[in-house]
Protein backbone atom coordinates (compact mmCIF):
# COMPACT_ATOMS: atom_id res chain seq x y z
CA UNK A 1 0.00 0.00 0.00
CA UNK A 2 2.53 2.23 0.98
CA UNK A 3 4.59 1.64 -2.46
CA UNK A 4 0.98 3.03 -4.06
CA UNK A 5 0.82 5.75 -2.19
CA UNK A 6 4.27 7.17 -3.00
CA UNK A 7 3.67 6.57 -6.20
CA UNK A 8 0.33 8.54 -6.89
CA UNK A 9 1.21 11.33 -4.12
CA UNK A 10 2.43 14.81 -5.58
CA UNK A 11 3.05 17.60 -3.24
CA UNK A 12 4.05 20.98 -4.74
CA UNK A 13 7.09 22.39 -4.39
CA UNK A 14 7.10 25.24 -1.67
CA UNK A 15 6.98 28.31 -3.35
CA UNK A 16 8.95 30.66 -0.61
CA UNK A 17 7.79 34.14 -3.11
CA UNK A 18 4.08 35.10 -1.75
CA UNK A 19 3.30 36.50 -5.26
CA UNK A 20 4.38 33.37 -7.25
CA UNK A 21 2.44 31.13 -4.71
CA UNK A 22 -0.50 32.91 -5.07
CA UNK A 23 -0.09 32.84 -8.94
CA UNK A 24 0.12 29.42 -8.49
CA UNK A 25 -3.01 29.22 -7.69
CA UNK A 26 -4.63 31.41 -10.94
CA UNK A 27 -5.51 29.85 -14.06
CA UNK A 28 -7.65 33.00 -15.70
CA UNK A 29 -8.19 36.48 -15.23
CA UNK A 30 -10.86 35.85 -12.84
CA UNK A 31 -9.02 34.07 -10.44
CA UNK A 32 -6.59 37.04 -10.50
CA UNK A 33 -9.89 39.20 -9.41
CA UNK A 34 -10.63 36.88 -6.77
CA UNK A 35 -7.32 37.03 -5.73
CA UNK A 36 -7.39 40.94 -5.57
CA UNK A 37 -10.62 40.74 -4.33
CA UNK A 38 -9.01 39.18 -0.89
CA UNK A 39 -6.21 40.90 -0.86
CA UNK A 40 -7.54 45.16 -1.59
CA UNK A 41 -9.44 46.72 0.55
CA UNK A 42 -13.15 46.70 -0.07
CA UNK A 43 -13.32 50.69 -1.52
CA UNK A 44 -10.10 50.16 -3.53
CA UNK A 45 -11.58 46.66 -5.33
CA UNK A 46 -14.77 48.31 -5.84
CA UNK A 47 -13.36 51.39 -7.32
CA UNK A 48 -11.02 49.45 -9.69
CA UNK A 49 -14.36 46.41 -10.23
CA UNK A 50 -17.78 48.40 -10.50
CA UNK A 51 -19.60 50.52 -12.66
CA UNK A 52 -22.14 52.89 -13.49
CA UNK A 53 -25.42 52.67 -12.00
CA UNK A 54 -27.16 49.28 -12.07
CA UNK A 55 -23.82 47.98 -14.36
CA UNK A 56 -25.62 46.62 -17.01
CA UNK A 57 -23.21 48.34 -19.46
CA UNK A 58 -20.10 46.81 -17.24
CA UNK A 59 -21.98 43.33 -17.36
CA UNK A 60 -22.95 43.63 -21.11
CA UNK A 61 -19.03 44.00 -22.51
CA UNK A 62 -18.23 40.83 -20.74
CA UNK A 63 -21.44 39.58 -21.61
CA UNK A 64 -20.67 40.12 -25.56
CA UNK A 65 -17.64 38.24 -25.57
CA UNK A 66 -19.16 35.23 -24.33
CA UNK A 67 -21.81 35.26 -26.86
CA UNK A 68 -19.90 34.99 -29.55
CA UNK A 69 -19.47 31.49 -30.78
CA UNK A 70 -16.48 30.13 -32.73
CA UNK A 71 -16.33 28.03 -35.65
CA UNK A 72 -13.08 26.60 -35.72
CA UNK A 73 -11.94 24.84 -38.95
CA UNK A 74 -9.61 21.79 -38.92
CA UNK A 75 -7.18 19.49 -40.82
CA UNK A 76 -5.49 22.71 -42.01
CA UNK A 77 -2.25 21.33 -41.85
CA UNK A 78 -1.10 24.65 -39.98
CA UNK A 79 2.49 25.02 -39.95
CA UNK A 80 2.57 26.78 -36.74
CA UNK A 81 0.52 29.82 -35.62
CA UNK A 82 2.37 33.26 -35.35
CA UNK A 83 0.27 36.18 -32.81
CA UNK A 84 2.04 39.13 -34.14
CA UNK A 85 0.43 41.77 -35.96
CA UNK A 86 0.61 45.76 -36.24
CA UNK A 87 -1.06 48.25 -34.02
CA UNK A 88 -1.05 51.58 -35.52
CA UNK A 89 1.57 50.53 -38.62
CA UNK A 90 3.93 49.28 -36.05
CA UNK A 91 4.65 45.95 -35.08
CA UNK A 92 2.96 44.12 -31.84
CA UNK A 93 3.67 40.28 -30.34
CA UNK A 94 -0.51 40.18 -30.33
CA UNK A 95 -3.65 42.57 -30.82
CA UNK A 96 -3.35 43.77 -27.38
CA UNK A 97 -3.35 47.60 -25.89
CA UNK A 98 -2.89 48.49 -22.32
CA UNK A 99 -6.07 50.85 -21.64
CA UNK A 100 -5.66 53.57 -19.47
CA UNK A 101 -6.64 53.60 -15.86
CA UNK A 102 -6.45 56.51 -13.49
CA UNK A 103 -4.86 56.24 -9.84
CA UNK A 104 -2.67 52.60 -10.82
CA UNK A 105 -1.09 52.58 -7.40
CA UNK A 106 -4.25 51.73 -4.92
CA UNK A 107 -3.86 48.71 -6.58
CA UNK A 108 0.07 48.79 -5.82
CA UNK A 109 2.66 51.00 -5.01
CA UNK A 110 4.55 50.61 -7.88
CA UNK A 111 1.63 51.55 -10.24
CA UNK A 112 2.07 52.54 -13.62
CA UNK A 113 5.85 52.06 -13.32
CA UNK A 114 5.28 47.93 -12.75
CA UNK A 115 2.57 48.25 -15.46
CA UNK A 116 4.94 50.23 -17.94
CA UNK A 117 7.92 47.61 -17.02
CA UNK A 118 5.29 44.74 -18.08
CA UNK A 119 3.97 45.91 -21.28
CA UNK A 120 7.84 46.59 -22.48
CA UNK A 121 8.50 43.22 -21.56
CA UNK A 122 5.93 42.03 -23.61
CA UNK A 123 5.84 44.26 -26.24
CA UNK A 124 2.78 45.94 -25.90
CA UNK A 125 1.76 49.71 -26.25
CA UNK A 126 0.66 50.91 -23.13
CA UNK A 127 -1.67 54.32 -22.46
CA UNK A 128 -0.65 56.31 -20.09
CA UNK A 129 -4.26 58.07 -18.16
CA UNK A 130 -3.79 62.32 -17.47
CA UNK A 131 -4.92 61.02 -14.34
CA UNK A 132 -1.85 58.74 -13.33
CA UNK A 133 -0.33 58.27 -10.00
CA UNK A 134 3.33 58.13 -11.98
CA UNK A 135 4.60 61.06 -13.85
CA UNK A 136 4.84 60.92 -17.69
CA UNK A 137 8.50 61.31 -17.65
CA UNK A 138 9.03 58.61 -14.35
CA UNK A 139 6.67 56.26 -16.98
CA UNK A 140 8.94 57.02 -19.63
CA UNK A 141 12.07 56.27 -17.74
CA UNK A 142 10.35 53.16 -16.38
CA UNK A 143 9.86 51.52 -19.91
CA UNK A 144 13.34 52.80 -20.95
CA UNK A 145 14.61 50.56 -18.08
CA UNK A 146 13.46 46.69 -19.09
CA UNK A 147 14.45 45.78 -22.76
CA UNK A 148 11.98 46.00 -25.05
CA UNK A 149 10.33 42.69 -25.74
CA UNK A 150 8.94 42.99 -29.65
CA UNK A 151 10.32 44.31 -32.88
CA UNK A 152 11.00 47.75 -33.29
CA UNK A 153 11.18 50.58 -30.54
CA UNK A 154 9.13 50.82 -27.19
CA UNK A 155 5.79 52.08 -27.24
CA UNK A 156 3.83 54.13 -24.82
CA UNK A 157 0.84 56.21 -25.56
CA UNK A 158 -0.78 58.92 -23.68
CA UNK A 159 -4.08 59.60 -22.43
CA UNK A 160 -5.29 63.01 -22.01
CA UNK A 161 -8.62 64.58 -20.25
CA UNK A 162 -9.58 68.16 -21.05
CA UNK A 163 -9.11 70.30 -17.70
CA UNK A 164 -10.06 73.48 -17.99
CA UNK A 165 -6.72 74.82 -18.22
CA UNK A 166 -5.67 74.37 -21.55
CA UNK A 167 -2.32 75.73 -20.57
CA UNK A 168 -1.82 72.89 -18.36
CA UNK A 169 -3.33 70.60 -20.81
CA UNK A 170 -0.84 71.47 -23.95
CA UNK A 171 1.87 71.60 -21.16
CA UNK A 172 1.45 67.40 -20.49
CA UNK A 173 1.06 66.68 -24.17
CA UNK A 174 4.70 68.63 -24.90
CA UNK A 175 5.98 66.60 -21.86
CA UNK A 176 4.58 63.20 -23.59
CA UNK A 177 6.44 64.49 -27.04
CA UNK A 178 9.17 65.39 -25.02
CA UNK A 179 9.56 61.64 -23.78
CA UNK A 180 9.16 60.44 -27.02
CA UNK A 181 5.19 59.10 -26.26
CA UNK A 182 3.99 57.41 -29.50
CA UNK A 183 0.35 58.11 -29.81
CA UNK A 184 -2.29 60.38 -28.18
CA UNK A 185 -5.47 59.00 -26.75
CA UNK A 186 -8.34 61.67 -26.07
CA UNK A 187 -11.01 59.95 -24.54
CA UNK A 188 -13.91 62.05 -24.99
CA UNK A 189 -16.71 59.94 -22.22
CA UNK A 190 -16.12 61.75 -19.63
CA UNK A 191 -18.37 65.32 -20.15
CA UNK A 192 -19.06 64.91 -16.45
CA UNK A 193 -18.23 61.93 -14.13
CA UNK A 194 -20.11 58.59 -14.64
CA UNK A 195 -21.88 57.44 -11.05
CA UNK A 196 -20.30 54.89 -9.69
CA UNK A 197 -22.58 53.79 -7.22
CA UNK A 198 -20.52 51.09 -5.17
CA UNK A 199 -18.07 54.12 -4.89
CA UNK A 200 -21.14 56.66 -3.72
CA UNK A 201 -22.29 54.03 -1.07
CA UNK A 202 -18.94 53.79 0.28
CA UNK A 203 -17.93 57.62 0.41
CA UNK A 204 -14.70 56.50 -1.54
CA UNK A 205 -12.13 59.61 -2.13
CA UNK A 206 -9.50 59.35 -3.62
CA UNK A 207 -6.32 58.85 -2.41
CA UNK A 208 -8.18 56.61 -0.14
CA UNK A 209 -9.19 58.47 3.02
CA UNK A 210 -8.50 57.08 6.44
CA UNK A 211 -11.80 56.85 7.96
CA UNK A 212 -13.06 54.56 10.48
CA UNK A 213 -14.30 52.32 7.50
CA UNK A 214 -11.01 52.32 6.05
CA UNK A 215 -9.20 51.91 9.26
CA UNK A 216 -10.95 48.67 10.06
CA UNK A 217 -10.73 47.73 6.27
CA UNK A 218 -7.35 48.43 6.50
CA UNK A 219 -6.47 46.26 9.90
CA UNK A 220 -8.73 43.55 7.51
CA UNK A 221 -6.28 43.73 4.47
CA UNK A 222 -2.81 44.11 6.47
CA UNK A 223 -0.59 43.60 3.36
CA UNK A 224 -1.85 46.25 1.45
CA UNK A 225 -1.67 49.14 4.18
CA UNK A 226 1.49 48.24 5.21
CA UNK A 227 2.73 48.63 1.68
CA UNK A 228 0.45 51.77 0.95
CA UNK A 229 1.41 53.41 4.35
CA UNK A 230 5.51 53.08 3.36
CA UNK A 231 4.91 54.39 -0.09
CA UNK A 232 4.91 58.27 -0.99
CA UNK A 233 1.63 59.73 -0.75
CA UNK A 234 -0.91 59.31 -3.92
CA UNK A 235 -1.32 62.22 -6.57
CA UNK A 236 -1.92 63.09 -9.46
CA UNK A 237 1.89 63.37 -10.86
CA UNK A 238 1.52 65.00 -14.24
CA UNK A 239 -0.44 67.94 -12.31
CA UNK A 240 1.86 68.89 -9.66
CA UNK A 241 2.93 72.16 -9.71
CA UNK A 242 0.41 73.44 -11.95
CA UNK A 243 -2.41 75.28 -11.34
CA UNK A 244 -4.81 72.35 -11.33
CA UNK A 245 -5.36 70.51 -8.10
CA UNK A 246 -2.88 67.65 -7.85
CA UNK A 247 -5.33 65.50 -5.99
CA UNK A 248 -2.66 65.05 -2.92
CA UNK A 249 -5.93 65.70 -0.49
CA UNK A 250 -8.57 63.19 -0.55
CA UNK A 251 -11.41 64.54 -3.26
CA UNK A 252 -14.38 62.50 -4.17
CA UNK A 253 -13.56 61.70 -7.91
CA UNK A 254 -16.91 63.18 -9.43
CA UNK A 255 -16.20 66.94 -7.36
CA UNK A 256 -12.62 66.91 -9.23
CA UNK A 257 -13.73 65.82 -12.48
CA UNK A 258 -16.98 67.58 -12.85
CA UNK A 259 -14.80 71.03 -11.71
CA UNK A 260 -11.58 70.73 -13.57
CA UNK A 261 -12.65 68.97 -16.90
CA UNK A 262 -14.71 70.88 -19.67
CA UNK A 263 -17.85 69.84 -20.71
CA UNK A 264 -18.33 71.81 -23.79
CA UNK A 265 -15.55 69.36 -26.17
CA UNK A 266 -16.48 69.36 -29.57
CA UNK A 267 -14.63 68.02 -32.76
CA UNK A 268 -13.07 71.29 -32.58
CA UNK A 269 -11.13 70.11 -30.73
CA UNK A 270 -9.59 67.21 -31.73
CA UNK A 271 -8.08 69.68 -34.57
CA UNK A 272 -6.62 71.86 -31.90
CA UNK A 273 -5.25 68.45 -30.44
CA UNK A 274 -3.61 67.91 -34.52
CA UNK A 275 -1.52 71.76 -34.05
CA UNK A 276 -0.20 70.58 -30.56
CA UNK A 277 1.05 66.70 -31.77
CA UNK A 278 2.49 65.43 -34.44
CA UNK A 279 2.02 61.61 -33.90
CA UNK A 280 -0.91 59.38 -33.95
CA UNK A 281 -3.89 60.93 -32.57
CA UNK A 282 -6.83 57.97 -31.26
CA UNK A 283 -10.47 58.79 -30.31
CA UNK A 284 -11.52 56.81 -27.30
CA UNK A 285 -15.04 56.76 -26.50
CA UNK A 286 -16.97 56.45 -29.74
CA UNK A 287 -20.29 54.98 -28.94
CA UNK A 288 -22.39 54.78 -32.07
CA UNK A 289 -21.43 54.49 -36.11
CA UNK A 290 -22.46 58.33 -36.59
CA UNK A 291 -19.50 59.67 -34.36
CA UNK A 292 -16.81 56.70 -35.94
CA UNK A 293 -18.05 58.02 -39.44
CA UNK A 294 -17.39 61.60 -38.09
CA UNK A 295 -13.89 60.50 -36.79
CA UNK A 296 -13.09 58.78 -40.05
CA UNK A 297 -14.18 62.08 -42.14
CA UNK A 298 -11.92 64.12 -39.80
CA UNK A 299 -9.13 62.08 -40.19
CA UNK A 300 -7.83 60.59 -36.60
CA UNK A 301 -5.55 58.01 -37.34
CA UNK A 302 -7.96 55.08 -34.46
CA UNK A 303 -11.45 55.07 -33.02
CA UNK A 304 -11.48 53.70 -29.72
CA UNK A 305 -15.55 52.23 -29.29
CA UNK A 306 -15.34 52.00 -25.40
CA UNK A 307 -17.82 52.62 -23.00
CA UNK A 308 -15.25 53.70 -20.35
CA UNK A 309 -15.35 50.03 -18.87
CA UNK A 310 -18.93 50.61 -18.14
CA UNK A 311 -17.83 53.13 -15.93
CA UNK A 312 -19.79 56.42 -17.71
CA UNK A 313 -23.27 56.03 -19.08
CA UNK A 314 -25.37 52.96 -17.69
CA UNK A 315 -27.14 51.88 -20.65
CA UNK A 316 -24.56 52.44 -23.93
CA UNK A 317 -23.83 49.55 -26.04
CA UNK A 318 -21.22 46.74 -25.02
CA UNK A 319 -18.32 47.82 -27.00
CA UNK A 320 -17.93 44.67 -28.93
CA UNK A 321 -21.30 44.96 -30.64
CA UNK A 322 -20.14 48.22 -31.97
CA UNK A 323 -17.18 46.59 -33.99
CA UNK A 324 -19.19 45.19 -37.16
CA UNK A 325 -21.24 47.99 -37.74
CA UNK A 326 -18.35 50.54 -37.41
CA UNK A 327 -16.17 48.67 -39.60
CA UNK A 328 -19.12 49.01 -42.17
CA UNK A 329 -19.20 52.73 -41.99
CA UNK A 330 -15.47 53.62 -42.04
CA UNK A 331 -14.32 50.67 -44.28
CA UNK A 332 -10.45 49.72 -44.22
CA UNK A 333 -8.85 53.03 -43.76
CA UNK A 334 -9.03 53.87 -40.13
CA UNK A 335 -7.83 52.00 -37.20
CA UNK A 336 -10.63 50.60 -34.88
CA UNK A 337 -9.27 49.36 -31.76
CA UNK A 338 -12.25 47.69 -29.16
CA UNK A 339 -11.96 48.13 -25.34
CA UNK A 340 -13.56 46.93 -22.22
CA UNK A 341 -14.84 43.20 -21.13
CA UNK A 342 -12.11 41.23 -22.60
CA UNK A 343 -11.03 38.56 -20.09
CA UNK A 344 -8.72 36.12 -22.56
CA UNK A 345 -6.80 35.52 -25.76
CA UNK A 346 -9.49 34.25 -27.36
CA UNK A 347 -11.61 37.16 -27.42
CA UNK A 348 -8.64 38.78 -29.06
CA UNK A 349 -9.15 36.30 -32.07
CA UNK A 350 -12.83 37.19 -31.76
CA UNK A 351 -13.04 41.61 -32.09
CA UNK A 352 -10.49 40.41 -34.97
CA UNK A 353 -12.94 37.86 -36.53
CA UNK A 354 -15.38 40.80 -36.06
CA UNK A 355 -13.53 43.68 -37.53
CA UNK A 356 -11.57 45.23 -35.02
CA UNK A 357 -7.60 45.65 -35.05
CA UNK A 358 -6.72 45.05 -31.50
CA UNK A 359 -8.56 45.36 -28.27
CA UNK A 360 -7.45 47.44 -25.29
CA UNK A 361 -8.16 45.93 -21.80
CA UNK A 362 -7.19 47.85 -18.43
CA UNK A 363 -8.82 46.13 -15.25
CA UNK A 364 -7.41 43.06 -15.99
CA UNK A 365 -4.12 44.39 -15.51
CA UNK A 366 -5.40 45.81 -11.99
CA UNK A 367 -6.69 42.61 -10.58
CA UNK A 368 -2.94 40.84 -11.61
CA UNK A 369 -1.41 44.55 -9.95
CA UNK A 370 -3.68 43.50 -6.81
CA UNK A 371 -3.19 39.91 -6.83
CA UNK A 372 0.98 39.79 -7.03
CA UNK A 373 1.77 43.03 -7.67
CA UNK A 374 4.16 43.49 -11.14
CA UNK A 375 4.95 40.00 -11.60
CA UNK A 376 0.67 39.44 -11.69
CA UNK A 377 0.82 41.47 -14.92
CA UNK A 378 3.46 39.86 -16.46
CA UNK A 379 1.55 36.53 -15.95
CA UNK A 380 -1.54 38.30 -17.35
CA UNK A 381 -0.41 38.86 -20.33
CA UNK A 382 1.18 35.52 -20.74
CA UNK A 383 -2.04 34.51 -20.45
CA UNK A 384 -4.07 36.29 -22.91
CA UNK A 385 -0.90 35.39 -25.66
CA UNK A 386 -0.92 31.93 -24.93
CA UNK A 387 -4.71 32.15 -25.07
CA UNK A 388 -4.77 33.42 -28.38
CA UNK A 389 -2.07 30.96 -29.62
CA UNK A 390 -4.44 28.16 -28.37
CA UNK A 391 -7.49 29.83 -29.65
CA UNK A 392 -6.26 30.39 -33.12
CA UNK A 393 -4.25 27.01 -33.24
CA UNK A 394 -7.82 25.50 -32.46
CA UNK A 395 -9.45 27.43 -35.23
CA UNK A 396 -6.86 26.57 -37.97
CA UNK A 397 -6.12 30.04 -38.41
CA UNK A 398 -1.46 30.43 -38.40
CA UNK A 399 -1.79 34.23 -39.02
CA UNK A 400 -3.18 36.91 -37.40
CA UNK A 401 -4.27 38.41 -40.61
CA UNK A 402 -5.94 35.11 -41.46
CA UNK A 403 -8.66 36.12 -39.09
CA UNK A 404 -11.94 36.74 -40.55
CA UNK A 405 -15.90 37.27 -40.18
CA UNK A 406 -16.10 33.31 -41.27
CA UNK A 407 -14.69 31.90 -37.57
CA UNK A 408 -17.37 33.38 -35.47
CA UNK A 409 -20.93 32.21 -35.80
C1 LIG B 1 -12.27 56.41 -14.05
C2 LIG B 1 -11.53 57.56 -14.64
C3 LIG B 1 -10.65 58.27 -13.76
O1 LIG B 1 -12.85 55.66 -14.80
O2 LIG B 1 -10.89 57.20 -15.82
O3 LIG B 1 -12.33 56.27 -12.79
Amino acid sequence: MLKTLRSVLRFRRFEANPDARRLATAADISDLREIAKKRLPGGVFDYIDGGAEDEVTLAGNQSAYRQIGLRPRVLRGLSGVDTTTTILGRPSPMPLVLAPTGFTRIADPQGELAVARAAARAGVPYGLSTLSTRSIEEVAEASDSVEWGSEGERRLWFQVYTWRDKGLVKSMVERAAACHYEALIITVDLAVLGRRERDVRRGFSLPPKIGFDTIVDGIRHPGWTWKFARSEPIRFANVTGGEGDDGSTAVSLAEYTNSQFRIDLSWDDIEWFRSIWDGPIIVKGIQTTEDAAIANKVGVDAVCLSNHGGRQLDGAPAALDLVEPCREVVGDDMEIIVDGGSRRGSDLLKARALGADSVMAGRFYLYALGAAGETGVDFALDLYQTGLHRAMALCGVSRIADIDRDLVA
